[in-house]
């Protein structure tokens, strides 16, 4: 985190935690909350900060708003962390160490894919992108988030269950996007893994650059412990963010993922598991 007026490209960090104070928390939507911390944070879009509540874990989240002195994650309430950092209030301090990875080139002529909370992790790319599509979709209406931050954006929304916007995922919605928009000439994307795995083949198919903000879990996240590897990858090092060439060398991109012990399994088990 930076304390002082560095300009963007002098990125500074802390690897020792900060007890923040949270300054707000914003309910985004039925499970996602955003906490606030009125400090400056120098980071760029796709970066990520460590996040640790003593006595029950530390894990890694996207910085999802900054401005002049405040920076947020949005959080959503899934497991064993989130559910503890759903019960925190205004005043309760949490650990921040970062910002840590790399972060999304910024292309002109972009579409953005996001699904389910992934949108945190592309909501200040969204910000700083000159007019971008941005595809956005979710289980159903409740997990959808920002709605009203993002309200004027050239917007495609859709659910699984058609509770709000198109029905269907936005897969579909991005094949039909490129087969159709002969501008559109990098593609940027963040959710589910299966959802960014589709959405690297369709851009390989209408031969368009693509990124992807790979989540793995992490311990050390700075590239000391081997815990976030996807093959000779470090996810929180090289990573988050991969590119078209980097991820066609990823066998296990969309396929395996390593839990706390670093046995591989695969997205499916990954993803039913605690971790
Ligand atoms: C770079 C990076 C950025 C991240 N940014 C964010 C962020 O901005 N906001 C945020 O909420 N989380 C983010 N995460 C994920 C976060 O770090 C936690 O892993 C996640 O929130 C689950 O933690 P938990 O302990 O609450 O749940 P766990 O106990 O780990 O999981 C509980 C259950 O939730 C389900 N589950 C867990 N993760 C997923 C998943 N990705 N997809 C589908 N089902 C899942 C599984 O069924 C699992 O059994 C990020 C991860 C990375 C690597
Ligand atoms: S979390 Fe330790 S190397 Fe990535």
């Amino acid at each position: 985190m930076q304390l002082s007026n560095k300009p963007e490209t002098e990125i500074c960090r802390t690897d020792i935690p900060q007890m923040l104070e949270i300054s707000d928390v914003v309910q985004e939507g039925k499970s996602q909350k955003s906490f606030f911390f009125r400090r400056p944070m120098e980071c760029r879009p796709g970066q990520f900060i460590m996040v640790w509540l003593p006595g029950v874990d530390e894990k890694p989240m996207a910085v999802s708003y900054w401005r002049k002195n405040e920076f947020a994650f949005t959080s959503q309430a899934i497991g064993r962390f989130t559910n503890a950092l759903d019960n925190l209030k205004k005043n309760d301090k949490l650990g921040i160490r970062g910002p840590y990875g790399n972060s999304f080139s910024l292309k002109d002529d972009a579409c953005v894919v996001a699904g389910g909370i992934g949108i945190s992790s592309v909501s200040t790319l969204i910000g700083k992108l000159k007019n971008p599509l941005v595809i956005y979709g979710a289980r159903s209406r409740q997990h959808l988030i920002y709605l009203k931050r993002f309200s004027g954006k050239n917007m495609i929304l859709a659910t699984d269950d058609g509770s709000y916007g198109r029905k269907g995922f936005t897969t579909g919605i991005l094949d039909e996007a490129l087969s159709s928009n002969s501008k559109i000439k990098v593609v940027y994307t963040c959710g589910p893994e299966i959802m960014m795995k589709k959405v690297f083949d369709i851009c390989k198919l209408h031969d368009i650059e693509c990124e992807a903000s790979v989540e793995r879990m992490m311990k050390c996240s700075f590239g000391i412990c081997g815990a976030c590897m996807v093959n000779d990858r470090i996810v929180c090092a090289d990573g988050p963010v991969f590119n078209a060439s980097q991820l066609s060398k990823l066998s296990e991109f969309g396929r395996f993922a390593r839990i706390k012990t670093g046995r591989k399994v695969t997205l499916k088990e990954y993803h039913g598991l605690h971790r």
